[in-house]
């Protein structure tokens, strides 16, 4: 019989990837999709191909009910936590809609799974954001590094790692975090930097615009690839038991990095298109993210394919091609 999985955020870059992984796989995939005006949005993500094979209900994480009804229509083996608020700027704007989608929805979702199925092994969505401002002495963040948040959405992130952890230890519940750096792919909303710099510069280059306003250019992230990462989420369920682990490639690039390289690809000269601006800064920034994985290299025999770059041209690819076709 296949095993059963749950995806709460199914319709966002990484739900859409590791659903592909999981039907692969031969697993009955659910989904939950939280209600918007625009239906279409619900399912963007979604490869039309994989429609038939899925099955979506309605429901929230700031909603318990909703949760405890799924979970007992499912009955799923394994669920993997991706709802979020995923924002960093956007929840200085909306910090209590962050903090009641992630702490609180990570909450209701541990309180549902233990009164309904507290067999079934959960994957929370971890982020790198929470290690803020602290580095180890060697220039990375791993596994034992303290968490000191510098936003709302980091601190919220926080609580739901703190909490899952809790749980684990308290109930006996397989819930393992995974501590992801960014990864960014074609599917990345387009007001994240990657995606935004990438979709910018190829309209730049068809002529399309002219401009590209960004905020902190020195910020320096590890960035790698979703479809990857996914990988990651699925063998740590399939781990002999639950644990945290880190997922990052161990390179550092800054913004301008990013934009030296796309633009560079794209045989533009940034320096005529970019320029800055003040209502992209955050009120408090994270200014280096270097993540050390070699846990999950060990532990789960995980590695990462793509590299800062392979990355970086598969969204250039995709990106070209889009606007070609029209
Ligand atoms: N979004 C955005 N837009 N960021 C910009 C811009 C801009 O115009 N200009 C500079 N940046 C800088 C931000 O200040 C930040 O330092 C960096 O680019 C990356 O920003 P994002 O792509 O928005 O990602 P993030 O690092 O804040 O958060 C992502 O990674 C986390 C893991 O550490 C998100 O995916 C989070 O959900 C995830 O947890």
């Amino acid at each position: 019989m296949s095993k059963v999985a749950l995806i709460t955020g199914i319709n966002g870059q990484d739900g859409s990837y590791l659903t592909e992984l999981l039907v692969e796989k031969g697993y009955e995939v659910w989904g939950i999709l939280k209600r918007n005006s625009v239906s279409e949005n619900q399912t963007a993500r979604i490869p039309d191909k994989l429609f038939k094979q899925i099955n979506l209900e309605y429901a929230d994480m700031t909603d318990m009910s909703s949760l405890i009804r799924v979970l007992q229509k499912c009955k799923p083996d394994e669920i993997y936590n991706l709802a979020a608020q995923s924002h960093v700027k956007i929840s200085f704007d909306q910090p209590i809609y962050t903090t009641d989608s992630i702490a609180m929805g990570t909450l209701n979702l541990l309180e549902a799974i233990r009164l309904t199925c507290p067999e079934a092994k959960m994957y929370q969505a971890s982020s790198s954001e929470m290690f803020g401002n602290n580095i180890d002495d060697d220039g990375y963040q791993r596994e034992t590094t303290p968490l000191n948040p510098v936003s709302p959405y980091g601190c919220a992130k926080v609580f739901g790692y703190n909490i899952c952890r809790n749980y684990r230890n308290a109930y006996g519940l397989f819930i393992s975090n995974g501590i992801l750096f960014n990864h960014e792919s074609p599917r990345r909303g387009t007001n994240f930097v990657t995606n935004k710099v990438v979709k910018e510069a190829v309209r730049i280059k068809l002529g399309l615009t002219n401009q590209l306003a960004l905020g902190n250019l020195d910020a320096s992230r590890d960035w790698g690839h979703a479809k990857d990462y996914v990988h990651a989420m699925w063998l740590m369920l399939q781990h002999n038991h639950p644990d945290d682990f880190v997922c990052s490639t161990g390179v550092s690039h800054t913004v301008k990095d990013l934009v030296e390289y796309v633009f560079g690809k794209l045989d533009l000269d940034w320096n005529e298109h970019v320029t800055q601006d003040e209502k992209y800064y955050r009120s408090e920034e994270l200014r280096f993210l270097k993540g050390d994985c070699s846990k999950a290299e060990k532990e789960l025999g995980w590695k990462h394919s793509y590299t800062f770059e392979t990355m970086l041209d598969e969204m250039i690819e995709y990106w070209l091609k889009k606007y070609r076709v029209g």
